[in-house]
């Protein structure tokens, strides 16, 4: 299926229903907005966590052309949470689930010339819909058409969806091999039984074109074919290092003695093999380290409704601090996300929404339609090498495991399944046993151990399962931005303390912590402020402390880091230090207001990390010295490659940084603004909590509060275009509250 066009713009929405809205033909009483969009707008902190439980409508006209195409379609990417779609006031579907896409055709409501959509959207969070049930889940499902809603004129027979299968031997250590490609092709054929001749064009970047085609029987209905395989030698597989992708489109000439149809799909593809085992993850034979983190989809604000470039951006994020797998917890992610992660190599672990109940029979049912909605709809993403068949956090039901991790191997036999558990001695089922562990929180005698549980001892198999990590730290240690540095440094050093445990031994596939960002979530999991202070990112993904254990990890090749757990100064602990640095440097030296320096080297107790934190040890020499500022040198093979300044007696500024500077205006886009507080030498300064005020002109809108005060030294927000449709330059001017600190304006160039 080719899109005709993107619904995305010029919808007209009540949050309110009544029937007589069906029989409606003008909407001028309605507000007009843009998709991605949620019901209504909620505070950062502090409301009530039903602010968004409503029935609401959206509507919106569409033009049929004269001639009538033979077959109309509209798909929508992601509505939360259930919705009917009427067309001239019939319903002309149903769908219920937030995170699954919604297919319908609509040929027989729709007529040529002017047609009036109606979609009835129920935002009240339902037992009976997962991933609630009877436990109210730990984060916010908000409401509202918050991906793209896409229209589709096609003939009588359509290439619905492509699973573009292959066999794959790989050569010359996993960079190249000779693919068999054997796409399943999923038709909707409207007419009789014909033949179409289906034509295969594989591009790539750096190779040439390749063409084959297949003569095959289509009948009448709902029907999948596998083509008859084709050798393709010596093609680029996608590694996460160097992630090569390749465009495949299918044209389809169908015929039969009444009809004749063309089709067309297109999707990218990346070859690779995946192989577990209870000693490694293998991708093209080579093993990996699974080092990542958890990612829920919710934005301050706007909840789940911003679109492609901040779908990207968390992706581009994450993998600058040092992450190569995202666990999408706990449900299928924007197709925006998953893209990104394809091109940049990110690993991905996909799951059904769920969380931590099972509900009946219906229940159950719409879990196994996850299922085959995940599958179906995100086979063709090389990134994705896990998918999690358990509603997450649930106890053993083996019929109904067995059921979800069968319907998952038919739909896709070549990706590990896995569950994720907190209970230990469950029944494995899948591939892969997940376990959240949350040693944070596990006690000897009173103190925190701060250390993974070995994975036989998990699992109860002595003779070893391929086993992960899921969660660790943040839930049972939680950190606000503004929180003392002590409390910083404790969270990083847990972070550490993790992937210490999971890199020494072969028994952990990997690990992730929980979580990338701070999320909105329901009074039963944060009473009064509504937030999972869990991330080591904020809501606004300006990174913690804590962000830096995973940072540090990165080869220095690619960035070289030092970042200390402090603010190295005087008033925050009983003396300057002791402190830890995240560092990649191999030594470091540090001279703290008086004239000696010290050398300092990677501890030791770390040694399995590929850089080890280095401890600035305690050695009473800086009390009562006056306080001349600091400077800490980063070493690598013997030469200087990093330089922090403390100054004595810091200056505040500020500095402003647009993720992008270029938005799309014929459409809604979205960018972030950064604000950071730093002394005169870019150190952050976590403890300034000063107001600002955000004023922005041109065809942009501020999203969230105009009024802020930084948290952690740092604000940050996002704006987003109008989608008016035209070229022009707008600004946003960042009022302080302090004479000494200049204002600040980022231009944006609005393009279409
Ligand atoms: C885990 C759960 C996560 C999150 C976390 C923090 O048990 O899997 O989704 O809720 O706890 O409370």
């Amino acid at each position: 299926m080719k899109i005709q066009e993107k619904l995305n713009n010029g919808w007209f929405f009540k949050p309110d229903y009544c029937e007589e809205f069906l029989r409606k033909k003008d909407f001028s009483d309605f507000e007009l907005v843009n998709i991605p969009h949620t019901v209504k707008e909620i505070p950062y902190d502090c409301f009530d966590d039903k602010t968004t439980w409503m029935v609401s409508t959206y509507a919106r006209e569409i033009e049929i052309p004269k001639e009538k195409p033979e077959r109309v379609f509209i798909v929508f990417d992601g509505v939360s949470l259930a919705f009917s779609l009427y067309v001239n006031g019939k319903q002309a579907g149903t769908h219920k689930g937030p995170y699954s896409i919604a297919f319908f055709e609509i040929t027989e409501y729709v007529e040529p010339g002017r047609n009036i959509l109606i979609c009835v959207v129920d935002s009240n969070e339902d037992p009976n819909i997962p991933p609630n049930g009877e436990i109210i889940v730990d984060y916010l499902l908000y409401g509202g058409i918050y991906r793209d809603v896409k229209l589709y004129y096609q003939d009588a027979c359509v290439i619905k969806n492509v699973k573009v299968g292959y066999d794959l031997e790989v050569k010359e250590n996993g960079r190249c091999g000779d693919v068999i490609l054997k796409p399943e092709l999923y038709l909707n054929n409207a007419s009789t039984e014909g033949t179409a001749t289906i034509r295969v064009t594989v591009s790539g970047e750096e190779s040439p074109v390749r063409c084959y085609e297949r003569v095959i029987t289509v009948p009448e209905g709902e029907n999948s074919v596998v083509l008859e395989g084709e050798l393709f030698r010596d093609i680029e597989l996608w590694n996460p290092g160097k992630p090569a992708l390749y465009e495949v489109e299918f044209s389809l000439s169908f015929e039969n003695e009444e009809k004749k149809a063309e089709d067309s799909f297109r999707c990218r593809v990346g070859f690779r093999t995946l192989h577990v085992e209870s000693k490694g993850f293998y991708v093209n034979g080579n093993k990996i380290k699974l080092i990542g983190t958890n990612r829920h989809q919710s934005y301050p604000y706007v909840g789940y409704a911003l679109g492609k470039r901040a779908q990207e951006k968390d992706v581009d994020l994450l993998k600058e601090y040092g992450m190569n797998i995202i666990r999408c917890s706990h449900y299928m992610q924007s197709n925006y996300f998953l893209d990104r992660a394809d091109e940049v190599g990110m690993l991905i672990f996909e799951e059904i929404p769920g969380w931590g109940s099972i509900g009946d029979e219906a229940y159950k049912q719409a879990s196994l339609d996850n299922i085959e909605n995940m599958v179906n709809s995100h086979f063709n993403h090389p990134s994705i090498i896990i998918w999690g068949t358990r509603l997450n956090e649930t106890l053993d039901d083996d019929d109904f495991y067995t059921k979800t991790h069968e319907l998952c191997k038919r739909l896709d036999p070549t990706r590990p399944t896995t569950g994720d558990r907190y209970h230990k001695h469950s029944n494995l089922i899948e591939d892969i046993y997940s376990f959240n562990d949350y040693p944070a929180s596990g006690t000897k005698d009173g103190i925190s151990t701060g250390r993974l549980t070995e994975p036989r001892i998990v699992t109860g198999r002595p003779e070893g399962a391929p086993y992960l990590v899921a969660e660790y730290i943040g839930a049972d240690f939680p950190v606000r931005p503004w929180d003392h540095e002590e409390r910083q440094e404790k969270h990083t050093l847990l972070g550490l303390n993790g992937l210490q445990d999971a890199m020494i031994n072969d028994g952990y596939l990997g690990i992730m912590n929980w979580c990338a960002f701070d999320y909105n979530t329901h009074s039963d999991h944060s009473l009064h402020e509504k937030i999972c202070y869990h991330g080591i990112f904020d809501m606004f993904r300006v990174p913690k402390m804590g962000a830096y254990a995973f940072k540090s990890q990165k080869d220095p090749s690619d960035e070289v880091v030092l970042e200390p757990c402090a603010t190295v100064g005087r008033g925050e602990r009983s003396n300057i230090a002791p402190f830890w640095v995240m560092t990649n440097c191999d030594y470091i030296d540090v001279k703290l207001s008086n004239d000696i320096v010290r050398r300092y080297y990677p501890a030791q107790e770390y040694a399995a990390l590929a850089h080890p934190p280095i401890l600035v040890s305690e050695n009473g020499e800086f009390w009562q010295v006056p306080w001349a500022g600091s400077v800490i040198i980063g070493y690598i093979d013997g030469k200087e490659v990093i330089r922090r300044e403390f100054p004595a007696n810091p200056h505040l500024c500020l500095t402003v940084r647009a993720d992008d500077r270029k938005l799309c205006n014929s459409e809604q886009d979205e960018t972030r603004i950064e604000c950071i507080y730093t002394d005169e030498k870019g150190n952050r300064m976590y403890n300034h909590n000063g107001a600002a005020s955000i004023e922005v002109s041109g065809d942009i809108e501020l999203i969230g509060s105009s009024i802020r005060s930084a948290a952690g030294g740092s604000l940050a927000f996002w704006v987003r275009t109008k989608a008016t449709g035209i070229c022009q330059k707008a600004s946003v001017v960042i009022h302080t509250d302090r004479t000494d600190v200049k204002d600040q304006m980022v231009e944006i160039s609005l393009y279409i």
